[in-house]
């Protein structure tokens, strides 16, 4: 059999395994076509010699903010995806926070087409649900969108959050179209009082940010998207979770079986609030970075299944709207680029197994997003995507060399002890040994499987 592409003597790690196999991989028009032991030499075919790597299945990144269109002097999808494909990973979600929000069929269907121009990795799109949107949900399904999302809690773009109507109104329409959403979970009222409170204290302590945004506020909106989830039978998400809080109620609701899945994020499991001092607003993102004891516990929910998968929120902003006094400056951190080498440095340490971390940050968001098996696996037919690792070579971040516009860490100078070798992306590599090797306008949109008829009792109609 003829292969495009041969990886040679990698070990292959399974997500759902222990431990990994030594194996060859044959791809063949973007798709994985042969998985064996040896494979032979077949005419034409270039051969990598992954001997002594680890191959994953190709990282992704369920939650970015690339800001095109409109707010593109932060970022772009040219630049948010090349930093995405020095960072491993080769399919990245972005958020419907742009300028226009990403709220009805035409909005969607432009920011494809932009990223479909600029892109070096795959994407996907999430589209807005807010309480003005309701008729736009079979439009946006239709036009391609990820899945939904809800800013209970408002951030950057100022989207208002739906009340407790039209939100259930839109969770009810949104499981009878069997579409998940996720949720930036804050309590909005919550939010104000404690930031207009500490906005009365002098000093400008960054460590009040996390008093200003409580973990109580966090609670408040995860048990509202759980409560929710079971009286109208929608699906949910828990995007970024940063407080101990939350994880209880997230693992109350899997044991009762509410379809729930949940995220964090590099930041949460990194930085805690002993780090204010030194990184200030640089540290500074929605919701915000809490104690040790927070940090501890969202490990911990990692290794129970509470937390299903690692996403970045990825959510850049210049250096001048980031070096602001603290309520003035930007919340967001860049992370697209640091977080494989952050997670397998933890994977070195034994915070977690490498089968683990391609659970995490591979498999789930497939699954969880409705991509499996075609991204997220290695099954045979499957996109030919893999993120080849190094768990041997040594780094250390540097702001200045990274590939987002948004270049102030808050790992500048943190030291990692391995590192993404090479990522390959249906087939073709996209980065090789710190080099882009590949072009924009390579990646595709990537939409779930899912029916493509609306039943049609709900043509048109609001769902009570
Ligand atoms: O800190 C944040 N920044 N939190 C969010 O939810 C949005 C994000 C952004 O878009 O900048
Ligand atoms: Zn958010
Ligand atoms: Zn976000």
């Amino acid at each position: 059999m003829n292969y495009d592409l041969i990886l040679k003597g990698g070990k292959l790690i399974d997500p759902l395994g222990t431990g990994s196999v030594r194996a060859d991989l044959g791809i063949r028009d973007g798709k994985i076509a042969a998985l064996a032991d040896e494979i032979g030499g077949s005419q034409g075919a270039e051969i990598y010699d992954a001997g002594g790597l680890y191959i994953l299945p190709g990282l992704i990144d369920a939650h970015v903010h690339f800001r095109d269109p409109g707010l593109t002097y932060k970022e772009d999808f040219a630049s948010g995806s090349a930093a995405a494909a020095y960072g491993g990973i080769t399919l990245a979600a972005d958020m419907p926070n742009t300028l226009p929000p990403t709220a009805g069929a035409a909005e969607l269907r432009e920011k494809a087409r932009i990223a479909g121009e600029k892109s070096y990795t795959d994407f996907s799109l999430f589209a807005l649900l807010s309480a003005g949107n309701i008729e736009e949900q079979e439009g946006l399904l239709r036009e391609g969108a990820l899945g939904f999302k809800v800013f209970l809690g408002s951030s950057v773009g100022n989207i208002a959050a739906p009340g407790a109507g039209p939100l259930l109104e839109q969770m009810k329409r949104a499981a009878a179209l069997g579409v998940r959403i996720a949720f930036h979970a804050e309590d909005n009222e919550l939010n104000e009082h404690f930031t207009r409170l500490c906005r009365g204290i002098s000093g400008g302590d960054p460590a009040l940010l996390s008093k200003a945004r409580p973990a109580v506020s966090e609670a408040e909106a995860v048990a509202r998207a759980i409560r929710f989830a079971e009286y109208s039978g929608a699906a949910i998400h828990i995007c970024h979770v940063s407080a101990r809080e939350s994880l209880s109620l997230i693992r109350e609701a899997k044991r009762r079986a509410v379809p729930v899945s949940a995220e964090t994020c590099p930041h949460y499991l990194f930085l805690d609030a002993s780090d204010y001092p030194r990184l200030g607003t640089r540290m500074k993102v929605y919701p915000p970075i809490r104690e040790a004891e927070d940090r501890e516990a969202l490990w911990r929910g990692i290794a129970d299944g509470t937390i299903d998968m690692i996403a970045t929120d990825h959510a850049p902003h210049t250096a001048e709207e980031k070096d602001r006094p603290l309520w003035e400056a930007l919340s967001g951190i860049a992370g697209v680029e640091t977080s494989a080498p952050l997670m397998l440095s933890a994977v070195n340490r034994g915070l977690l197994s490498l089968n683990s971390y391609a659970r995490l940050a591979s498999l789930a968001p497939a699954r969880i997003w409705g991509l499996y098996p075609r991204k997220g696996g290695f099954a045979i037919g499957g996109d030919a995507d893999f993120t080849i690792v190094d768990m041997n070579r040594a780094g250390l971040i540097r702001g200045a060399e990274l590939h987002s516009q948004h270049r102030t860490s808050p790992y500048e100078g943190f030291e990692t002890s391995a590192a993404v070798a090479a990522v390959i992306l249906r087939g073709r590599f996209i980065m090789k040994n710190g080099v882009l090797t590949g072009s924009a306008g390579y990646g595709h949109l990537v939409c779930p499987e899912r029916p493509r008829d609306t039943p049609a009792n709900l043509r048109g109609r609001s769902v009570l």
